[in-house]
């Protein structure tokens, strides 16, 4: 029988390329820039699975293109590029790649946190730009982590994640989420339940750590930033659209916020050059990026899309619902 074909859009890692080898015939988009939009189009046209990055839209539009396809395995824990429901309706298995990147995440959050509370971005270009003069007592002067409190807003693994690494920082943990967590979660955590208003009223900082759906998109808006403190920086680490961006900028420029940490932008690459300021720390969305979890993470969608071809539960399905034939 011949192996089923696939498209991954990405030429992965080794360790995930071995495993689709083993059951899939693979065809790998290798250049170094994004495939564009009509390539993936074309090439999926045969293909029964799709390995993709969180860059490319699944929707209607793609799976229409794809008639023969049968999985989509995102690499990414977040899926709000696919059109799940879409698929669902199509008898198309989605997947995604939860679990691995947590710690990953929550570092580098932390990062940026660090970063913009102790103004590192200011700090690191004086000292690459030659012009530093001089030590000095007020020089680049920031906030102390230490001590503060945290408001984790989404208190999924990532969020309980941020608040183990707060106990370091002797900070006081205060979280929201749609559900409150029980008891004994509360405790192990050291974390308090607050309303949203509230949390965002008494944290020093904002981490941001849920998925983006039609509840968030646009959570973060001039009422939000409003109810901030003029100290409080935000971070985030989520999704872009979480946050309405021109809001966000209002809020610094305004002084309403102390300034942010940002890896996701509302249309990335895009920045809006608002952002771009002394008081923001930017990254480009390199949240996971470390090369084990990144790893972690192809090698995941290669055992989700193996597993669906040989006939067993794509062990992270997004659609449990859809039916696989057998
Ligand atoms: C990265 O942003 C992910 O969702 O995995």
């Amino acid at each position: 029988m011949p192996k089923p074909k696939v498209l991954a859009t990405h030429e992965l890692f080794d360790a995930a390329r071995q495993i689709l080898q083993e059951a899939c015939d693979v065809e790998y988009w290798a250049k170094p820039e994004l495939i564009p939009r009509d390539e993936l189009l074309q090439r999926v046209r045969d293909k029964e699975g799709l390995v993709s990055l969180l860059t490319v839209r699944v929707g209607e539009e793609l799976l229409r293109a794809a008639p023969k396809l049968r999985i989509v395995a995102n690499v990414a824990v977040g899926f709000d590029n696919i059109d799940v429901p879409a698929c669902t309706a199509r008898g198309v298995v989605a997947t995604n790649t939860p679990g691995v990147l947590d710690e990953t995440t929550a570092d580098f959050a932390w990062t940026l946190l660090m970063a913009a509370a102790r103004r590192l971005g200011e700090g690191e270009a004086l000292a690459r730009s030659g012009n530093w003069k001089n030590w000095d007592l007020a020089q680049l002067v920031g906030t102390d982590v230490h001590g503060k409190t945290l408001g984790i807003v989404g208190f999924g693994r990532i969020g309980k994640a941020m608040a183990r690494r707060a106990r370091g920082f002797n900070m006081k943990v205060i979280y929201n989420s749609p559900k409150r967590a029980p008891e004994e979660v509360e405790k192990e955590f050291a974390a308090e339940y607050r309303e949203l208003n509230a949390l965002l009223a008494e944290a020093d900082f904002v981490t941001l750590h849920m998925p983006l759906n039609e509840g968030t998109r646009g959570l973060f808006d001039m009422a939000k930033f409003s109810r901030m403190k003029p100290t409080a920086f935000l971070i985030n680490t989520a999704r872009g659209p979480v946050v309405d961006e021109a809001a966000l900028v209002y809020a610094l420029e305004s002084g309403k916020i102390a300034g942010a940490g940002l890896d996701v932008y509302e249309n990335e690459p895009f920045i809006l050059p608002g952002l771009k300021r002394a008081n923001v720390v930017l990254a480009p969305h390199m949240g996971s990026a470390s090369l084990e979890t990144r790893t972690k993470m192809a090698v995941i969608a290669a055992e989700n899309t193996v597993a669906f071809f040989k006939g067993q539960k794509a062990p992270n399905m997004l659609n449990p619902d859809v039916v696989q034939p057998k």
